[in-house]
């Protein structure tokens, strides 16, 4: 009888003890949940060479300022060989990298001096296509019986005309690009410079484990996987029902294969190297995300969703949805998995320009409103270069004035749908990436001390005020301010492993407990312009870590908080 119970006992796992049999999976510690990501685009960081785009060099001369930011790891947008029709994210040699940026020696150097000061740097990774310069594409096209025609999708031209096939870059609109060499047909979901891999060829599969290894046994320490989980298709390319492309990510993303194929890089490069992975995007919903980064399921790293970075491209946009996201995920993801944290990155325009108010009145306060947010969440937090200046948009007015593929292309697909130019200008001038891709302001001078060219985007003219010199000096400035609450973070795992819980409180209010082993903090944001009040009578706190304003105002229990105020209390 006993021995029975004792039987059951054990299987259900009551004895169990021992650190990791107590510890959930989220609080299990790894160096890429404690974290903090600075994602630099390379082109606009820093030119040394007076060509007017940045440069590795330019990254090495910062680094001591990277480490005064209290980050750990650089994310680097690719700089790889490529003819640029996206700004690196066409691959022409995926093993170079490009001269324009200083080559495989400059690299090199950078990685030793960044390893130095005990920063980790996370590699974009871009095998849902390549350029059309790739010497794959260029043999692949050349016959239809060359050994690399099926690294690509290739529909020839006498079985008709492919099913419709949305794709995001295109000028038309159309993922099928008509080549004369082979009388065919080749599938491109971005711009037509971008042809799409052919995944379910296994020398594909091959060539990209040996590239995510080369990089690897040079030392990098992560790997961002560009649009991976378009990788996998149905190479019959069924007809796809009437306007799809509205919601084209249910087609596109997560099909089949795609867990074979992320299982093979993690078998074969991720766990071997000890490397950290994440993909774009977060699979169509909570299951197919956790699918993805589940520590049993021996895959990703992380998880990398839109549903927040997006919502201030839509309408009815308030700061109670953006609470109500947040929350959602955080609550997903309280016992398994691990998410990215992230407002803003080189796909989209300005941080404080979407989410807050950019005006002078209301620009620096809630950036580190922002700021303060994403460094006291649970999750990996990546801060795009510049945010933590509080730069904003440039905000074009015409379309000669962009470089973007995708904002130049879809304002040619407006026109020729018969849209209306002025609207579109209107709100690429808000949204268009390209706002967030303008030089780094490193000083006051007219081309911020990026460049002594020609910058090959341009300088946002407020670099007058805003920028690192003058904000250095001011110890009450966002970039201060940002040091502070990376330091905070740094020092309290509770910001890290905390558990987290929302408070019930007015919409524009939004606060939340982070606990964890016996610490407790709360976290308060007025995500307003207007002063708001919070009871908090039920709170006792002994100390206020940070906050944006010089005081907190408290009567009877409320809290007064001021425009955008932001403030994290040590509870006791
Ligand atoms: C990803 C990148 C974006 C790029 C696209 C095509 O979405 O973030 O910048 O243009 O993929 O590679």
């Amino acid at each position: 009888m006993y021995s029975k119970i004792l039987v059951i006992l054990l299987a259900l796992g009551f004895f169990s003890c021992g650190p990791t049999a107590q510890v959930k999976e989220t609080q299990q510690k790894k160096w890429w949940k404690e974290a903090i990501v600075y994602q630099i685009y390379p082109r606009s960081f820093k030119d040394t060479d007076g060509d007017g785009i940045g440069d590795i060099k330019g990254i090495i001369e910062e680094l001591d300022y990277i480490k005064s930011l209290g980050v750990t790891a650089i994310w680097l947008n690719p700089i790889y060989e490529s003819p640029n029709f996206d700004n690196g994210y066409d691959v022409s040699d995926y093993r170079a990298i490009a001269e324009e940026y200083g080559g495989m020696e400059a690299f090199d150097t950078l990685l030793e001096e960044m390893h130095k000061r005990d920063l980790k740097i996370i590699m974009d990774i871009v095998v849902n296509h390549s350029s059309w310069e790739h010497p794959w594409f260029k043999a692949s096209r050349s016959s239809r019986d060359n050994p690399y025609r099926d690294y690509y999708h290739w529909w020839p031209a006498e079985k008709g005309k492919p099913n419709y096939r949305y794709s995001l870059f295109d000028d038309k609109g159309d993922a099928w690009a008509y080549d004369s060499i082979t009388d065919a047909y080749y599938l491109h979901y971005f711009a037509k410079q971008q042809p799409d891999l052919n995944w379910s060829n296994p020398k594909v599969k091959e060539e990209v484990v040996d590239i995510l290894k080369f990089w690897a046994e040079k030392g990098v320490d992560g790997f961002r996987l560009d649009a991976f989980q378009f990788a996998a298709k149905d190479t019959t390319f069924p007809k796809f029902p009437e306007g799809y492309e509205k919601d084209f990510i249910q087609y596109y993303a997560m099909q089949e294969g795609l867990h074979d194929y992320l299982k093979l890089m993690y078998d074969e490069v991720f766990s071997k190297y000890n490397v950290m992975s994440v993909a774009e995007g977060a699979g169509r919903n909570f299951k197919e995300a956790h699918e993805l980064v589940d520590a049993d399921r021996n895959e990703l790293s992380m998880a990398y969703a839109f549903d927040a970075v997006d919502l201030p491209n839509k309408e009815g946009y308030s700061p109670k949805i953006f609470k109500e996201v947040f929350t959602k995920w955080d609550n997903e993801f309280s016992e398994k998995g691990w998410i990215s944290i992230f407002l803003s990155n080189h796909d989209q325009a300005r941080l404080v320009s979407r989410f807050t108010d950019d005006n002078e009145e209301f620009r620096a306060v809630s950036a580190k409103m922002l700021h303060t947010f994403l460094l006291s969440m649970r999750g990996t937090p990546y801060l795009y270069y510049g945010d933590e200046l509080g730069m904003t948009n440039i905000y074009f007015d015409s379309i000669e004035q962009y470089d973007d593929i995708s904002t130049i292309n879809s304002y040619k697909k407006t026109l020729s749908e018969g849209g209306d130019g002025e609207t579109f200008l209107k709100h690429a001038s808000k949204f268009s990436r390209d706002n967030g891709r303008t030089p780094m302001q490193w000083n006051a001078s007219e081309k911020g001390g990026f460049t002594t060219g020609t910058p090959w985007l341009p300088v946002n003219e407020n670099t007058k005020t805003i920028n690192v010199v003058a904000q250095n000096e001011d110890s009450n400035s966002i970039l201060n301010h940002f040091r502070a609450m990376t330091a905070l973070r740094t020092s309290n795992p509770v910001l890290i492993y905390g558990d987290y819980e929302l408070l019930d409180t007015e919409d524009q209010i939004y606060a939340y407990l982070r606990s964890y082993e016996g610490q407790k903090v709360l976290v308060v944001l007025n995500y307003s312009k207007e002063d708001s009040t919070l009871d908090l009578s039920n709170y006792k706190w002994s100390d206020i870590l940070i906050n944006n304003y010089q005081d907190l105002e408290t009567a009877d229990g409320k809290a007064v908080l001021k425009p955008y105020q932001a403030v994290i209390l040590k509870l006791k």
